[in-house]
């Protein structure tokens, strides 16, 4: 009985194993064939008036591509921060149940950005259980873009689900911009990620 039990947990866990092999591969190619598509030099040709771009991020991804939209677009930066920080692996359990329970966290700073003196604002934060990370969520019930032009942007490690669907519905008068998604992704391809941006910014200023 107890072989048999043995037996059926190590098949279990093979089975896992495989399928997630088997989808980390396929992240990897799709993310290689997206990449081929930003090999040539992309020039910017941007003008997008006076920037802010406003970022929510735990472990650094979607504050290096908030950083490269900043630099490109010569925009003021704004760094959204809970009160009490996520930390590891407790942040899976923590930010489910805010997300269920609709109870977002607080936010540090008090003195919000005034959207108000800006053309063009970048929102962008990591996915979270296929939406936005609660921060967001805080984030975007705290302003009026009262018909302010709003670009999301999110990262990810494949999937970002409902995210711009919910930014969406969540941004409050804003006057939403073409979104763009950036999975994690090898260092080797940050030329290829610069010339995504790039592509982006230009259709953006279009
Ligand atoms: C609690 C939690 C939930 C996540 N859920 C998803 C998800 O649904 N889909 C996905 O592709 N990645 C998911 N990820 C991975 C993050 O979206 C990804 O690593 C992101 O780039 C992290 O951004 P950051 O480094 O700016 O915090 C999750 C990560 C955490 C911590």
């Amino acid at each position: 009985m107890l072989k048999m039990f043995l037996y059926s947990v190590a098949l279990i866990a093979l089975v896992a194993g495989v399928a997630c092999f088997y989808h980390l591969y396929k992240v990897k190619s799709k993310n290689k064939a997206e990449m081929n598509n930003f090999t040539n030099e992309v020039a910017l040709q941007a003008d997008l008036g006076k920037v802010l771009v406003v970022y929510y991020s735990l472990s650094g991804h979607t504050k290096d591509i908030a950083m490269q939209i900043a630099e490109k677009t010569s925009a003021d930066l704004y760094e959204i921060e809970t009160v009490e920080k996520y930390s590891s692996p407790s942040v899976y359990m923590k930010s489910k149940q805010e997300l269920t329970s609709k109870n977002y966290p607080e936010l540090k700073n008090d003195s919000m950005p005034n959207v108000a003196d800006y053309d063009t604002i970048f929102v962008g934060g990591p996915v979270w259980w296929y939406t936005m990370a609660p921060a967001l969520y805080s984030f975007l019930s705290k302003v009026d873009f009262a018909n302010k032009n709003v670009v999301p942007f999110s990262t990810q490690g494949s999937n970002y689900g409902s995210f711009f669907k919910d930014f969406n519905d969540t941004a409050k008068n804003a006057r939403i911009l073409q979104s763009e998604s950036f999975n994690n992704i090898e260092e080797k391809y940050k030329p290829q990620v610069s010339n995504k941006i790039n592509a982006w910014l230009n259709k953006l200023a279009k």
